[in-house]
């Protein structure tokens, strides 16, 4: 018997009227329906995989009585996920009559207006602030985070910033803005999709997930992406079926217990990175470095350590923390069926290049960290000597707890990491209680450092046993060459990082070549 697979229409808000489209394929882009389908040519293609940020559009969700805002990249987000949210292009900000939009006008006064490809992008991310922030305003420092994810070749960035602070006292036209109570009247208004025989999947819940996973395992299965994206436009992948896990309602908590977070496989990388930054202060930067917002907007936490790629970013990290991860699937039975799960440290997932232990009808659905520490978690007075590293007094008394890591590329904003190297370690007494290293770039897969675990645990805290250590450590992995670091540089790296995770344990917070040498140096 055939199974006829159905294109279902694809319905969106634009200019708060729904839009519908109809024999769209599954992997079609939404810069392609903007582009090719409705003839709307403001949104631009520069580099078709999500890092130059020309094709940056606005996409408005209904959350309760409330529109949120999130930029993303169009190039390589699937069409048919937006069906049922609003989205906005830099075709629809000025008025009817031409008023500008303050997003548009800021850039036209601060002279920030540039090339054809990048404006539109950045107009779009300033569109974006300006929904998020209003008439707060945004702080130059905020601008710059929001719009990391936006390129200029050319070098062009201080007006732009300025432009971002400005537009928020700028007046707003009328026929300007977004009408939130009309946006979300026509949303709710959409239809609802129903059937699940659809070349396009996205159900509601998480039981109605997994029974499409076990009746439909060939299908593509994604989340934000932020990589399957790529595929499409750079390998021309076709997909016969997509299974998108973001609207599984379950999947979309960020659930705090006293010891732990559970992060759902529908939480994107910027709400995952805030609940870890808020146990972990010193994650901010990193999580900001973790590819422009518009990646982190539509990218899933779940989506990255499901995907394996040996230079995913969130690995090492989640190794270092300790994390663990839940894969469910659903049992049929006589009487209808149910999810059952297990659950395994992360490291244990993988089993060679971008291939893991999952089943054909598994999903990974919740990531499991623990806090920094169990009942004594404190921060230690500002006063501490080490700077940088935030402490924390861990289990029994006296016990130090420390966290860092440590992302190497070649662009600081925007970029993929060739070396990525994540430490958590306990002090008792001076001595290594408890140590777990992640690194990514060095192997096949994300990994533990076992070995130079070992050599670790136990052993005094000092110059000896760190020199010691960053041998084993630069001895543990066979990492290769490529475009983004040779063997040998990512070798050096590690022992290198591991010296300056050393070195801010004991107090240093700017390390930099003119004032520090290489314990090798010194030996
Ligand atoms: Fe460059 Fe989409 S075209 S990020
Ligand atoms: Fe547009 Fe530089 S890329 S002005």
């Amino acid at each position: 018997m055939t199974t006829e697979i159905v294109l279902r229409p694809l319905t969106f808000v634009r200019r708060g009227q729904s839009v519908t489209l109809r024999n769209v394929p599954p992997e079609r882009t939404l810069l392609e329906v903007l582009r090719e389908d409705l003839c709307l040519s403001a949104t631009k293609e520069g580099c078709g995989e999500g890092d130059c940020g020309a094709c940056t559009v606005v996409l408005g969700e209904a959350v309760g009585e409330r529109l949120t805002y999130k930029a993303v990249n169009s190039c390589i987000r699937l069409a048919h996920s937006v069906h049922g949210m609003a989205v906005f292009t830099a075709d629809d900000l000025a008025a009817p009559n031409g008023e500008l939009h303050p997003a548009q006008e800021a850039m036209v006064q601060c002279h920030a207006s540039q090339c054809g490809f990048c404006t539109p992008g950045f107009v779009m991310s300033l569109f974006g602030m300006y929904q998020n922030h209003g008439a707060k305003g945004v702080s130059r420092e905020q601008a710059q985070v929001d719009l990391s994810g936006n390129l200029c070749r050319c070098t062009g960035y201080r007006p732009i910033l300025e432009a971002a602070e400005k537009m928020g006292s700028l007046p707003l036209p009328s026929g300007c803005g977004v009408n939130e109570p009309a946006t979300l009247a026509a949303l709710q208004a959409l239809p609802s999709r129903t059937k699940e025989n659809a070349a396009y999947m996205r159900p509601a819940t998480l039981a109605a997930l997994l029974q499409q996973r076990a009746q439909f395992p060939q299908a593509q299965v994604v989340a934000g992406c932020t990589d399957v994206g790529l595929w499409v436009t750079k390998l021309h992948k076709r997909f016969e079926r997509v299974l998108d896990v973001t609207a599984a309602e379950e999947l979309q908590q960020v659930k705090i217990l006293p010891d732990q977070l559970l992060i759902g496989a529908a939480v994107s990388l910027t709400d995952a990175f805030a609940a870890l930054v808020q146990d972990r202060p010193q994650l901010k930067t990193f999580s900001q470095r973790f590819a422009g917002l518009p990646v982190r907007n539509a990218g899933t936490l779940g989506g990255n350590v499901a995907n394996g790629s040996p230079i995913g970013d969130s690995m090492p990290l989640l190794i270092a923390l300790g994390a663990s991860v839940v894969l469910m699937r659903w049992q049929a039975s006589t009487d209808g069926g149910e999810i059952v799960q297990r659950e395994l440290p992360l490291e244990d997932l993988y089993t060679g290049y971008r291939t893991n232990v999952m089943q054909a009808d598994e999903l990974l659905c919740w990531i499991r960290v623990p806090k920094p520490s169990t009942a004594l978690a404190r921060p230690k007075p500002a006063s501490a000597p080490l700077g940088g590293i935030e402490p924390h007094e861990v289990g029994s008394v006296g016990a130090q707890q420390f966290m860092r890591v440590y992302k190497i590329s070649k662009r600081f904003d925007d970029d993929i990491s060739a070396v990525c190297l994540a430490i958590q370690m306990t002090l008792q007494d001076g001595a290594v209680l408890h140590i777990s290293i992640g690194a990514g770039g060095v192997a096949a897969t994300p990994v533990r450092a076992r070995q130079t675990e070992a050599a670790l645990r136990g052993q005094t805290w000092n110059a000896d046993t760190v020199m010691a250590a960053m041998a084993a450590l630069r001895a543990e992995f066979k990492p290769i060459s490529d475009m983004r670091a040779s063997a040998t540089y990512r070798q050096t790296v590690l022992g290198n990082l591991l010296q300056r995770f050393w070195l801010e344990s004991q107090g240093m917070t700017s390390i930099n070549l003119e004032n520090t040498q290489t314990l090798e140096a010194l030996a």
